[in-house]
């Protein structure tokens, strides 16, 4: 399936002599096909500019087009991840220094934004949903009160949905927002898919910038993903700051990849009921007694508690690999996590059903120890984030010198500057039992 995007490079390209990057010319003569070399081009006459996309232009129709789809006042192709478009829609919205409120369990690339911003966090600790231990939704009431805990915040960030599918009423936060006078940004990069049919939740568009990684739950290439602006005002600032954390010399392949992915949104809605039917199928047949699924906001995200189970979230993931040749997307102490999109197939959900079916006749109860996958109380920030960084803080104190996450998901569990605090110790020590090993890196 040829995208026009990909068709105007070939006609642009086929009668032209490449005295430009890339370096390998598209000779696939000398160097194969293999690769896609040919549509890999640079901002040569008629390929337009990712940095200053023209009105008409390839890149330019395929901002509206995303605009659009997404019903957003501008929509922003993004070849670094959602990664790029967190630090530079957190930099939009934001002046250094600024007082912010953030959702503890925002992935590490916001606390980076944070720290590069050098921006005086106030946190909201989610609540964890008791059954099995992950994160729950942020309601609007816990939003507020953050304002009073916070001196003048400027702006609120959150993760919605979460990678496990658990949505916030952003709506509900966006008034909260407004109420204070404060921006409010939206990480949905595990969301891409939602709002294009009455079969999953909406896209979170009360955000004034959201941003979604196309390459996560939709038919993408890694990396490809999109800054969402819902409030104008904000257009031009988030495009140069996107200018600043993202190449200047950005991949054609990738936004290809983005494009059509783009026409796959516009012309094959019935791909989402199909996706649907296969999920319902799914569920239906899966109907393990020990080992549970868990249920969010999203089906799509198929997360298997082994809670009460003789089985760790490694010991499962093992088996499903070693035994059933399914690769899980992440497996924390209790539960893993199964990502799903409209281009899978009935045999592979099909298959996974088998395998939690067989699995869970195999499984015992035990009483276990329950391994939450967050934190419950929020460690006591006793030198902020961005000041933490820069300074020498010795190792094994009682404060962070380093951010501690699980990868993926990239959550920071301690942060620098953070008091180390029993509860860390605890879930650090739990992680190593059930065979999980915490990334720590070092800023001092
Ligand atoms: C919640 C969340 N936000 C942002 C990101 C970064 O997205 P990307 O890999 O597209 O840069 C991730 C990556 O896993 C994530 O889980």
């Amino acid at each position: 399936m040829k995208t026009k995007f990909q068709s105007t490079i070939e006609t642009i390209t086929a009668a032209t002599i490449p005295m430009h990057m890339p370096g390998h010319k598209r000779n696939v003569a000398m160097l194969g096909d293999d690769l896609p070399y040919s549509v890999d081009v640079t901002e040569i006459d008629g390929a337009d500019d990712l940095h200053d996309p023209e009105d008409g232009g390839i890149i330019g129709s395929l901002c509206h087009k995303y605009a659009d789809l997404y019903k957003a006042k501008s929509a922003h192709p993004l070849i670094g991840g959602s990664t790029c478009g967190i630090l530079a829609g957190i930099r939009t919205l934001t002046k250094p220094g600024d007082a912010v409120i953030v959702a503890r369990n925002c992935h590490k690339s916001v606390w980076h934004a944070i720290e590069l911003c050098r921006l005086r966090p106030t946190c909201i600790l989610p609540p964890i949903i008791e059954e099995y231990g992950i994160c729950g939704t942020i309601k609007s009431a816990a939003v507020e009160d953050a304002f009073s805990r916070s001196h003048g915040a400027t702006c609120v960030i959150l993760t919605s949905p979460t990678y496990e599918g658990v949505i916030s009423d952003v709506d509900a936060i966006a008034e909260v927002c407004k109420k204070h006078s404060a921006a409010l940004f939206v990480d949905a990069a595990h969301g891409a898919h939602l709002g294009f049919s009455e079969h999953f939740p909406g896209f979170p568009r009360g955000a004034d910038i959201a941003v979604t990684s196309l390459h996560k739950t939709l038919p993408a290439l890694t990396q490809t993903a999109l800054g969402l602006v819902f409030n104008e005002k904000y257009s031009s600032r988030f495009a140069r700051n996107l200018g600043i954390f993202e190449t200047s010399s950005p991949s054609y392949i990738l936004m290809n990849s983005i494009a059509r992915c783009a026409d796959i949104l516009a012309d094959r809605g019935e791909l989402f009921d199909s996706y649907r039917a296969m999920l319902d199928e799914f569920y239906a047949s899966t109907n393990p007694e020990k080992l549970k699924l868990i249920k969010t906001d999203d089906i799509g995200k198929i997360s298997i508690s082994t809670r009460g189970t003789n089985f760790t979230g490694s010991s499962l993931a093992k088996a499903l690999r070693n035994r059933f040749h399914i690769e899980p997307e992440m497996v924390h102490s209790d539960y893993l996590l199964c990502m799903t999109s409209i281009c899978d197939t009935r045999e592979n959900l099909a298959a996974l059903s088998r395998a939690i079916t067989e699995l869970d006749a195999e499984a015992e109860y035990s009483e276990g120890r329950i391994y939450p996958s967050f934190i419950t109380e929020l460690p006591p920030a006793e030198i902020p984030l961005a000041d933490a960084v820069l300074r020498d803080i010795p190792d094994g104190g009682e404060i962070s010198n380093a951010y501690v996450w699980v990868y993926p998901p990239g959550i920071p569990l301690l942060l620098p500057g953070e008091r180390v605090t029993e509860e860390i110790k605890n879930h650090l020590e739990i992680l190593k039992i059930s065979g999980i090993s915490p990334k720590i890196i070092k800023t001092s």
